[in-house]
């Protein structure tokens, strides 16, 4: 999508969100809920893409630069396994099947998380939305909040995310993610941060990838063509190493 049509369609975004007459006035009302990063003011981005494709990653690496906070659903999920909640036991099933978890689950965790002040300025969502109904709910709250979205897809080819993915080791204890493959630990499979032994997640085994993947392009291929069609979608090539992916990112969402 050319960049002048992507502008046009993000200033009918801000227009839309504040009632402005104009996208000149429509930023002048929202620029103090704008977050100022390291070169430019931006609100939030959203980060879509296959399991596997990098989102958590680079999400890393753009709170770092922005001070924004990342709001990633799978780890808001799997934090109310954690702490053997009703939710958390009920999504679990869903999670260890491969299946999206129900919206009726979803989306009070993301919207309390939402509420939260530290998001009043901005956020980075990671996982979120992962249906049409998701990205259609997250239109209609970025405007209540008047906070426009950057929309980037992480682009990997499949037989990528298998290895990205089989590969995967996290720490139990900060979070981190490393990679067997293509990010080791400097001592084997110990945190670099913490020196905690680390752990594979339940989802990242081969039959349970095989319907993630399934999932992702029967329920979140939707969304992402209904981002494409408005002229919203930013394609960034997540099929370099992370610090290529993330100076493309900073490049596009600088143009925007
Ligand atoms: P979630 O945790 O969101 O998983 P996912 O979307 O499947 O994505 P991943 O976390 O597996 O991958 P990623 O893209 O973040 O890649 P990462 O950076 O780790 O969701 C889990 C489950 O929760 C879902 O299946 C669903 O059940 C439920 N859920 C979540 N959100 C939901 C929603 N909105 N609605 C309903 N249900 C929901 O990278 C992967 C690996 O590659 C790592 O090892 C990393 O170190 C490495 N790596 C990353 N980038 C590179 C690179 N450029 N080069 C080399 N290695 C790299």
């Amino acid at each position: 999508m050319q960049r002048e049509s992507r502008k046009v369609s993000r200033r009918r975004f801000l227009k839309e969100a504040t009632g402005a007459v104009s996208a000149a006035s429509a930023l002048t009302i929202l620029r103090p809920g704008w977050v100022r990063g390291a070169e430019k003011e931006f609100g939030v981005v959203v980060l879509l893409g296959p399991p596997g494709a990098g989102k958590s990653e680079q999400s890393r690496r753009l709170t770092a630069r922005h001070s924004i906070p990342i709001i990633s659903t799978g780890d808001l999920l799997r934090d109310q396994v954690r702490r053997g909640t009703q939710l958390g036991l009920q999504a679990d099933t869903y999670m260890k099947a491969g299946q999206l978890v129900p919206d009726s689950l979803m989306n009070p965790i993301l919207e309390d998380r939402l509420s939260q002040p530290d998001c009043a300025r901005g956020f980075i969502l990671d996982g979120y939305p992962r249906t049409l109904a998701q990205a259609e709910s997250l239109d209609a709250l970025l405007k209540r909040k008047r906070l426009p979205p950057h929309i980037i897809l992480l682009e990997v080819p499949t037989e990528r995310l298998f290895k990205l993915l089989t590969g995967r080791r996290v720490c139990p204890r900060c979070n981190r993610s490393y990679n067997v493959y293509f990010q080791p630990p400097q001592k084997e499979n110990l945190c670099d941060a913490d020196g905690t032994a680390l752990v594979q997640r339940p989802d990242d085994k081969d039959e349970v990838i095989r319907r993630r993947l399934d999932t992702y392009q029967k329920e979140t291929e939707p969304a992402i063509e209904y981002y494409a069609r408005q002229g919203r979608l930013v394609r960034v090539n997540g099929d370099q190493p992370p610090e290529k992916v993330a100076g493309e990112i900073e490049s596009k969402l600088a143009s925007q």
